[in-house]
């Protein structure tokens, strides 16, 4: 080719990486790898292998050991034996340990840049530049908390043995982001990488054996999803961590439920990317480019769905289908590339379907017409639009390079259109008016929003999803707490049954008050019957009926659940008002002390001082949360980019509070105080046995100027009705207390739409104790953090 004629078409050769020492590496370990449990190889103990090839070739790249039960039990004990040791460690010497690793990170950043390259097919443009300097990050900054743990997490221990589950699409990085927490704050680990790609897991934990890291503290079982699901099944491990699929996600849940393993689940993600007719245009393409063909889309946080403002669709469309003729797809190791290859043949054949899938049902497509490689997995970059938004491509994760873009007219169809979907993970929001751009972030369910940007990420800035996205954070304070559980409640014994009154023949007993009336059931505000139009009485600890409350049902539970959503207001609330009406409860309880004592006093049995007193902590509690309404805030982060990342505290929503048995009242204000005080709306089920107190509260709520459906009370069977939250996809989460049943039930039946549950697993803790019964233990499960990401400069 002539000097002129490269100036006229400016294309690139391909400029390879060289990828010697990562062979070299393979060649020293024979491609073929056994665990690493306590500080060394292994080979399966039943010789069992599978292999596992390069995407962009389709050749075997390396051979590992298929994780056994024998395996996966070997390394729990190693971490297990590992585990008390490591948490004995002085924090400071914690920190130089993560701060080794992160050293060696960046001293082999190009050998694990290019080997992850190799093995996952994504470009090492992409490797080098952000998957191995943010695992180093991850390192650095987590070495900070295992410096500042005696001081910043005093109240708090590790939780133990960990097992961590991950996927293929970021190997080291979701490594990173799980062993980092886990070891700074006293865990030990045993991590699954995914089938696909387990070299860089394997790599690094001979990187940091060789950094010092003691045996044990990190085991690797390698494996398909039986060996991952015998992870989750050991009785010795003591939390899940996984990203990964929804579907496994749920079986995940569902298989722990009332264990009392922790779990903290990153799942799948529809993400919204939207875009204003203010936006810069320009700017946003090139986001749109960030957002979907990143990772050649195979990302859980990918901006999938476009929604672009009806005025500008039309050249919005043309400029980004004209970008994409110049996206380049290639091998790996070619670094200029956009695209590398898709990480297996069955993920591009999932692409291929759900794609055809939604051009059968309507969309109309466009795939970039430039050159792939021969052989390996490659898709080409594409976009969908005129797409329904009950279309499959609209609703399902294609995980792959492909563009959905739907149109909307107003902000607010924009907003409904963004949270129209079962997933909450991350969004995009483009315009140029801050004030539109921070309006609709408020109102994204999402966990993680980027303004005039996507796909920004950083160790002190949590990630996380809301919804069927899945529950915990990672990175930051709010994920350091997710490998920690609080002193105050280690001690706590299961709960001793609470003896059913027998009723009496009170035939000629005088001397007791008869039944005058009974309790209704209080929602929306208004005092209601329960639908069944059946009542349940009450007995004292003699057997004396005592009083009478209507007996709740499913339906009960709806209509609550509706009025509690419709209180919506009570979420946007200022949290002055908020403030102000939770003192206002406690001074119309202060006035009723008297009654509401000897009331306790009648359903428990228990002495006039214990019952005086445990009003007067009810009412101190409710002024605790008062208190704490306008000061639970959030934080400003600096992550490394010019802008901010908002760290903001936001409701969950609706959320069911299944009470404890005992303290009829404290009980409940413990539960329900810290739960409104952040905008919550809650439809409670009073103690089961001493429901009186419950009732006999609303109508304190009812002076209170407290807006109707921001609480609601539902009498009646705990399990029954606690069942009926936890099933109910309107409900955002719950908090179960009660029996060891309880708490399995509600985690099990709560995997409809993965809901958080707070459950006690049947153990009693002291609700006169501060230290157990209030703070921000509460209030940290009562919110969900959003990040909220605004670069700046012009
Ligand atoms: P997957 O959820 O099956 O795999 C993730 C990890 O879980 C792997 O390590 C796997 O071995 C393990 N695993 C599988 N079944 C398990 C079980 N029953 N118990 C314990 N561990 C188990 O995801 P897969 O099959 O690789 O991908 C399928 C789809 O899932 C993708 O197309 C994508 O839509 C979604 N996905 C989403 C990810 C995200 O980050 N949000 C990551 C990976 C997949
Ligand atoms: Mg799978």
């Amino acid at each position: 080719m002539s000097v002129s004629a490269y100036f006229d078409q400016m294309s690139y050769g391909p400029a390879p990486e060289a990828d010697t020492e990562a062979r070299n590496w393979l060649k020293h370990h024979h491609s073929t790898f056994g665990h690493f449990i306590n500080g060394a190889f292994r080979p399966s103990t039943w010789g069992k292998t599978f292999p596992a090839f390069e995407p962009a070739t389709g050749k075997e790249l390396a051979m590992f050991a298929a994780g056994s039960a024998e395996d996966v039990d070997g390394a729990v004990s190693a971490a297990r034996k590992a585990q008390g040791a490591w948490a004995k460690l002085p924090g400071h010497q914690r920190a130089r340990h993560l701060y080794a690793i992160a050293r060696m990170i960046q001293r082999h950043g190009r050998l694990l840049a290019v080997v992850e390259a190799i093995d996952n097919g994504k470009p090492v443009r992409e490797t080098r530049d952000i998957d191995i300097p943010l695992a180093a990050r991850h390192f650095y900054h987590h070495a900070g908390w295992a410096q500042l743990q005696e001081t910043e997490f005093a109240d708090h221990t590790p939780v133990g043995v960990v097992g961590q589950i991950i996927p293929w699409n970021f190997p080291l990085l979701m490594l990173a982001w799980k062993v980092a927490p886990a070891l700074a704050l006293g865990n030990t680990v045993v991590l699954k990488p995914a089938e696909f790609t387990s070299l860089t897991a394997l790599l690094f934990a001979e990187l940091a054996a060789a950094a010092g890291l003691p045996p044990g503290v990190l085991n690797i079982v390698t494996g398909e999803g039986d060996t991952g699901a015998l992870l989750v099944d050991h009785p010795g491990i003591d939390k899940i961590a996984f990203t990964g699929s929804t579907e496994v996600g749920r079986v995940i849940r569902q298989k722990t439920a009332g264990s009392g393993k922790s779990l903290t689940l990153e799942l799948g993600g529809k993400s919204p990317f939207i875009v204003f007719d203010d936006a810069d245009i320009d700017g946003a393409v090139e986001g749109v480019v960030d957002a979907i063909w990143f990772n050649q889309g195979q990302v859980c946080c990918a901006g999938s769905r476009l929604l672009v403002q009806e005025g500008i669709a039309p050249k919005f469309l043309a400029r980004l289908r004209r970008r994409m003729q110049t996206l380049r797809v290639g091998q790996p190791l070619d670094k200029c590339l956009d695209m590398g290859a898709i990480v297996a043949p069955v993920q591009l054949k999932r692409i291929e379907a759900l794609v055809n899938q939604g051009v059968e049902e309507g969309a109309e497509i466009y795939q970039a017409e430039i050159d792939l490689p021969k052989g390996g997995s490659f898709y080409r970059p594409t976009l969908l639009w005129n797409v329904q938004p009950t279309s499959i491509v609209a609703t399902e994760e294609i995980f792959g390079p492909v563009a959905v873009a739907m149109t909307f007219r107003t902000p607010d169809e924009a907003i409904q259109l963004a949270n129209h979907s079962r997933y909450g993970l991350a969004a995009s929001v483009w315009s140029e008016t801050i004030g539109l751009a921070l309006h609709v972030a408020a109102k994204l369910s999402a966990g993680v929003v980027w303004v005039n940007a996507t796909n920004l990420f950083d160790a002190a800035a949590g990630f996380g999803g809301k919804k069927e996205s899945g529950f915990g954070r990672e990175g930051g304070r709010e994920g350091a707490y997710e490998y920690l559980k609080p002193k105050a409640w280690a001690n706590a014994k299961p709960r001793a049954e609470i003896a059913v009154p027998q009723l009496k023949n009170t035939t000629g007993d005088f001397a007791a008050p008869l039944v005058d009336r009974t309790a209704k059931l209080y929602v929306g505000g208004k005092q209601a019957r329960p639908d069944g139009n059946y009542n349940r009485p009450i007995l004292s600890p003699k057997g004396k009926v005592i009083g009478e409350v209507g007996e709740g049902n499913r339906k009960d539970i709806r209509n609550a659940v509706a009025a509690a959503q419709s209180a919506a207001s009570w979420t946007g609330a200022t949290a002055h008002n908020r403030a102000q009406i939770l003192y206002y409860i406690a001074e119309n309880l202060a006035a009723r002390e008297e009654e509401f004592a000897a009331r306790i006093a009648v359903q428990t049995g228990r002495s006039a001082s214990s019952a005086k007193a445990e009003v007067d902590m009810s009412i101190s509690r409710l002024f605790t949360y008062g208190a704490w309404a306008d000061k639970f805030d959030g934080q400003v982060h600096t992550p490394p980019l010019r802008g901010v990342a908002l760290a903001l505290p936001e409701a969950q929503g609706v959320v069911g509070v299944v009470c404890p048995p005992e303290a009829p009242l404290l009980g409940l204000v413990s539960l329900v105080a810290p739960l409104i005080a952040m905008g919550n709306r809650v439809v409670t089920v009073p103690s089961e046995p001493h429901p009186l107190s419950a009732t006999d509260f609303y109508t304190v709520l009812e002076t209170s100027d407290l807006p109707g459906g921001v609480i609601n009370i539902v009498t009646g069977s705990a399990m029954e009705l606690g069942k009926a939250l936890a099933s109910h996809n309107d409900v955002d989460a719950l908090w179960a207390f009660g029996s060891a049943e309880l708490s399995t039930m509600a985690e099990k039946a709560s995997v409809g739409n993965l809901k958080r549950v707070f459950t006690d697993y049947g153990k009693a803790w002291d609700w006169m104790d501060p230290a157990q019964g209030e703070g921000s233990l509460y209030l940290r499960r009562a919110t969900d953090v959003k990040n909220v990401w605004i670069p700046y400069g012009e």
